[in-house]
């Protein structure tokens, strides 16, 4: 059997912006499926709705009109705590500003997640070095953010989220404050979790280099997405 699994779905998704009298209409009736073990790349010109459509997917943003299902479930019908609950358990979200507390070493930042979800103190301490290795960062682990360059800064947040074993990671231009070599470092991580660790993937970026680590590749402009191809072979599974 073959059977693709959507893991995460919207369907004609708008979102519009106030800001007293300017409107701005981000997204136009967004319908997209992600499946399970995909790379998906997102990729658009500054303003298109790129960052406005990953928030929506992650659960960081509401949509003013249309669904968003979680492994099929209709988040968008759940309170505000069963949403953050269903975030919590099943998304890993990656910045570009990497996003780490400041005043938490690099294993703080990747346990505190498991912690609100209930993980208990030892269990969550042992992933989260186990994490950290897989990032090779088992040598700085007690280091704080601003004792860590960019990169590695960037690979604590991915370690960060994955930490309660999310089925879907959605990175918002994560190499966007890095320099190129750096930044092909943190791509070959999310391709290392792709192919080897099977997990599902969506990078938003503007940058055609980074998108070519994707196998299938979403083209927004003006708040539509006007193509979503695959770029390579699927995966057999
Ligand atoms: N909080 C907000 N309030 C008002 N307008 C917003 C807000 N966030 C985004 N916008 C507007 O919505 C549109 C889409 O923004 P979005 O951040 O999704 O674009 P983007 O594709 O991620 O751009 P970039 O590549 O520059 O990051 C833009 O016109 C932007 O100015
Ligand atoms: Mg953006």
């Amino acid at each position: 059997m073959n059977m693709k699994e959507v893991v995460l779905k919207l369907e004609n998704v708008y979102k519009t912006y106030h800001l007293g009298e300017i409107e701005t209409r981000a997204l136009r009736g967004v319908n997209l499926e992600v499946y399970k073990g995909s790379f998906l790349s997102i990729v658009g010109p500054s303003g298109s709705g790129k960052s406005t459509l990953l928030n929506i997917m992650g659960l960081l943003d509401f949509p003013e009109k249309g669904k968003v299902f979680i492994e099929g479930t209709d988040v968008t019908t759940l309170g505000i705590n069963e949403m953050a609950t269903i975030r919590g358990q099943k998304i890993g979200f990656v910045f570009q500003q990497f996003n780490l507390i400041q005043h938490l070493t690099a294993l703080e930042n990747v346990i505190l997640p498991m912690l609100f979800q209930n993980v208990a103190e030892d269990e969550a301490r042992k992933r989260a070095r186990d994490l950290l290795k897989m990032v090779g960062l088992e040598e700085k682990i007690s280091r704080r953010p601003y004792q860590l360059s960019g990169g590695e800064q960037q690979r604590v947040a991915i370690a960060r989220a994955l930490a309660n074993n999310p089925s879907i990671i959605l990175a918002d231009e994560p190499t966007g404050n890095l320099d190129s070599k750096t930044g092909k470092m943190i791509m070959e991580i999310f391709k290392h979790l792709h192919q080897d660790k099977k997990r599902t993937i969506v990078v938003v970026t503007h940058d055609s280099y980074i998108a070519s680590y994707g196998d299938q590749k979403v083209l927004i402009q003006d708040g539509r997405i006007v193509s979503n191809h695959q770029t390579r072979k699927e995966y057999i599974s």
